[in-house]
């Protein structure tokens, strides 16, 4: 499994800052309040939120101090969120979960792209199907444009439910919110 690299990072609380308004307002205003499968939920920003609007989340990562900080506030807070150690490029993505997130999971730079087409392309395949695909990532026209490719590629039909940018300010960027649902 990847090494924790983001143990250190998680040291800070909060430390990629506060869920996207686009992820929030999505998520509010969808229905119903399924099941989550966070693949990558560090500390849990948006597991947490998630959970708050009565969403039951499972999220996986390999940070055990992201997790811990997690399962803290979620047993606080009292929300059905968990978070277990995983390797999110292997954990397979069963029929309970009713939406897959990958935020900040995805970016296809050259050394990347291989494993990141593979990753998509099985969760899009395991995902049952009218289960949701909610990705997150920093807004950039190539890799936007290759991402949705891959999806298209593949032998399904995707209904598109968002596809557009909520700011991120607290890293002064942008991030490309590309959320479908699978249709066989
Ligand atoms: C950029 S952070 C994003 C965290 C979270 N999705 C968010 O947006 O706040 C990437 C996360 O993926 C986790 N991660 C990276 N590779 C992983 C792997 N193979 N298995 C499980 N978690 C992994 C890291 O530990 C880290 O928490």
């Amino acid at each position: 499994m990847t090494k924790p690299l983001y143990d250190a990072h998680y040291q800070e609380q909060h430390y990629f800052g506060n869920p996207y308004h686009g992820l929030v307002a999505f998520f509010e205003a969808y229905e119903p309040k399924g099941h989550v499968l966070d693949l990558g939920c560090g500390q849990g920003r948006d597991s947490l939120s998630l959970g708050r609007l009565r969403y039951t989340v499972t999220g996986v990562d390999v940070s055990t101090v992201g997790l811990d900080q997690m399962n803290q506030a979620a047993r606080d807070e009292q929300l059905n969120v968990t978070g277990k150690l995983g390797d999110v490029y292997t954990y397979p993505v069963a029929a309970e979960y009713d939406i897959v997130l990958l935020d900040s999971m995805l970016h296809f730079y050259k050394k990347d792209v291989e494993n990141e087409t593979k990753f998509v392309q099985r969760i899009a395949s395991e995902l049952k199907n009218s289960g949701v695909l909610a990705i997150f990532m920093m807004q950039g026209e190539k890799r936007e444009t290759y991402l949705k490719r891959v999806l298209d590629e593949m032998e399904f039909e995707w209904e598109v439910l968002a596809d557009r940018y909520t700011d991120y300010p607290e890293f002064n960027t942008r991030y490309h919110m590309y959320i479908v649902k699978k249709d066989s």
